[in-house]
C-alpha cells in the first residue's frame, strides 16, 4: 500500500486538503477522495467512470494498455486453453480453484438447481411469441425472487451461496426456455449426464421426436469448445456497465434475483453485452465486401451516428486479450461449419482485415473486441442472433453473483449513492393551471 498523498487546493478560496493515495496488489493507484466533500464542500465529476474505482475487488484484474485479463490471479489465456467454464465459475465465486471433489460437488450442486420450478412456465406463457429473448431473461430472472423470497437470509452466508448457485445453474435452462418459447416448441429439462456447455445445448435444439436437430453440434467437440471458451472469456470483467449495475441495486440490499435482473438489463444496450447481435445487424447492413469502405467512412465521419460495432473498448486501448483468444477459436469455427455458403462470414473477415489496416482505426487503437467474433462463431453455431446477447447473460451470471457475493460478505457496505450537478432552473413559484 502507497503511502503517498494528493494535495487538492480550491482555487477561489485556497482551501486545501489532503489524501491517501491507496492502492491494491497492482493496478493503476486511487485517491481516496470520500472526505472531500467533508473537508473542502465539493463534489468530483466524472460521467462514465472515467477516472473513478467505485469499490475494492479480489475477483478479476485487468490492465488495459497490456492487455491483460487475470480472473484471481489466473491468466484468461490459461483459463481459456486449461480450464472449463464451471471451474472458473467455481474459481470467480469461491476465490480457489476447485480440487477433483470440491468440483465434481460443485457439478452435482449446479445439476441439483438446474431445473426450473414448473409454475415459471405461466410466466413464459405471459409472453408473446416475437418478445425479444432478452427481455423475458430480464423478467424470469427478477420473478427468481417471487419464488425464493421468503428463504434467504442476506447476513447468512450459506443461504448466499445458494442463491448465488441456483442463478449460474438455472441461466442455461431458463436461456433455453426463452429460445423455445420463441419458436413453440417443448421445453426440455436439464439433465444431469451432459456437461454445462452440452446440457444447454440439448435444451435449445432437442425435440422430443428427435433427439437433436440441425447440426449435431452438442456432440461435436469443436461447438463445445467454442462454447466453454466463449463462456469463460465472458465470465467476468470487473466493474463494468452491467456488473456496477449489480453491485448498485445489491447495495440497497434487494433481493438478489432482482439485483442480477437490473444487470442483464444494463448488459442489453449495445454499448455493451448487446454489440454481438449489433455486429450481425451492421453485417447484414454492411452486405458485400465491396461495400465495406462505405461503411468504414461512415464510422469515420463524426456527422453519422454509424459506429462499427465490435470494434473499441472502454479499458483495452492496445487489444482485448479476449478477442486475441477467441479470433483463433472464431476461424476454427468457420472452418468446420461456414461450408462457405454465408456470405457474411467472408464479410466478417473482411472487415476485420480492413479496419486493422485503416489508419483512422490504427491511430485510435480500434481494435476487433471480443464480440465481434463471438456474434460470428453464434451464428455458425446456428444460435439465433437475438440469443447472442443471452449467451453473455449465461456466462455473465457467474461473474455477477461472484461480485454480489463479495460485496454482502462485507461488513460495512454501503448503500450506492452518486451526486450530480444540478442544471436545471433556479427556484420559481407555482403557477396555477389556468394561468400557464
Ligand atoms: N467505430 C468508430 N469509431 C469509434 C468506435 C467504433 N466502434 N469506437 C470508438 N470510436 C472513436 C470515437 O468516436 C472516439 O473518437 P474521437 O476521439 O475522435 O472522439 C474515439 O474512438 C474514442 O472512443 P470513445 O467513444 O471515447 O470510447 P469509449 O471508451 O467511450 O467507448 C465503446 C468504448 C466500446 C463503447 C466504443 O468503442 C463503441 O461504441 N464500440 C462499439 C460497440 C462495441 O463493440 N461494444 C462492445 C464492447 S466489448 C463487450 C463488453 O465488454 O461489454
Amino acid at each position: 500500500m502507497s503511502q503517498d498523498k494528493a494535495t487538492v487546493t480550491l482555487g477561489t478560496s485556497g482551501e486545501t486538503a489532503e489524501f491517501q493515495i491507496i492502492g491494491g496488489t497492482k493496478g493503476i493507484p486511487v485517491v481516496d477522495i470520500g472526505t472531500l466533500y467533508k473537508q473542502l464542500g465539493v463534489f468530483t465529476f466524472d460521467p462514465g467512470f472515467l477516472s473513478t474505482a467505485s469499490c475494492k475487488s479480489d475477483i478479476t484484474f485487468i490492465d488495459g494498455e497490456k492487455g491483460i485479463l487475470q480472473y484471481r490471479g489466473y491468466p484468461i489465456e490459461q483459463l481459456a486453453e486449461k480450464s472449463s467454464f464451471l471451474e472458473v465459475a467455481y474459481l470467480l465465486m469461491n476465490g480457489e480453484l476447485p480440487n477433483s471433489q470440491e468440483l465434481s460437488g460443485f457439478r452435482d450442486e449446479i445439476n441439483e438447481h438446474a431445473m426450473l420450478h414448473e409454475a415459471l412456465r405461466s410466466f413464459f406463457e405471459g409472453f408473446h411469441y416475437d418478445a425479444h429473448p432478452m427481455a423475458m431473461m430480464v423478467g424470469v430472472m427478477g420473478s427468481l425472487s417471487a419464488f425464493y423470497h421468503s428463504e434467504l437470509d442476506m447476513e447468512d452466508p450459506e443461504h448466499r451461496k445458494i442463491s448465488a448457485l441456483r442463478m449460474v445453474a438455472k441461466v442455461p435452462t431458463i436461456a433455453a426456455a426463452c429460445y423455445r418459447h420463441s419458436v413453440g416448441w417443448p421445453f426440455v429439462y436439464p439433465r444431469v449426464d451432459l456437461g454445462y456447455c452440452e446440457n444447454f445445448m440439448n435444451m435449445m435444439f432437442s425435440l422430443p421426436s428427435q433427439q437433436f436437430i440441425g447440426v449435431d453440434h452438442y456432440i461435436d467437440p469443436v461447438a463445445i469448445k467454442a462454447l466453454n471458451i466463449l463462456f469463460i472469456l465472458h465470465a467476468d470483467h470487473e466493474q463494468n456497465a452491467s456488473t456496477s449495475t449489480v453491485r448498485l441495486a445489491s447495495s440497497t440490499g434487494a433481493n438478489p434475483y432482482a439485483c442480477i435482473a437490473a444487470g442483464i438489463s444494463a448488459l442489453w444496450g449495445p454499448a455493451h453485452g448487446g454489440a454481438n447481435e449489433a455486429v450481425l445487424s451492421m453485417l447484414s447492413e454492411i452486405g458485400s465486401v465491396d461495400r465495406i469502405p462505405e461503411f468504414i467512412a461512415r464510422a469515420k465521419d463524426k456527422n453519422d451516428p454509424f459506429r462499427l460495432m465490435g470494434f473499441g473498448h472502454r479499458v483495452y486501448k492496445n487489444f482485448d486479450p479476449r478477442a486475441t483468444i477467441i479470433r483463433e477459436t472464431c476461424h476454427e469455427v468457420l472452418a468446420k461449419y461456414s461450408n462457405n455458403d454465408d456470405p457474411l462470414f467472408e464479410l466478417a473477415l473482411a472487415l476485420e482485415e480492413y479496419a486493422l489496416k485503416d489508419e483512422y482505426f490504427i491511430e485510435k487503437k480500434l481494435y476487433p473486441n471480443v464480440d465481434f467474433y463471438s456474434g460470428i462463431i453464434y451464428k455458425a453455431l446456428k444460435i439465433p442472433v437475438d440469443m447472442f446477447t443471452v449467451m453473455f447473460v449465461i456466462a455473465r451470471t457467474a461473474g455477477w453473483v461472484s461480485h454480489w457475493l463479495e460485496m454482502m460478505s462485507e461488513p460495512n457496505h454501503r448503500i450506492g449513492r452518486p451526486r450530480q450537478i444540478y442544471t436545471g432552473y433556479d427556484s420559481r413559484e407555482y403557477i396555477p393551471e389556468d394561468q400557464r
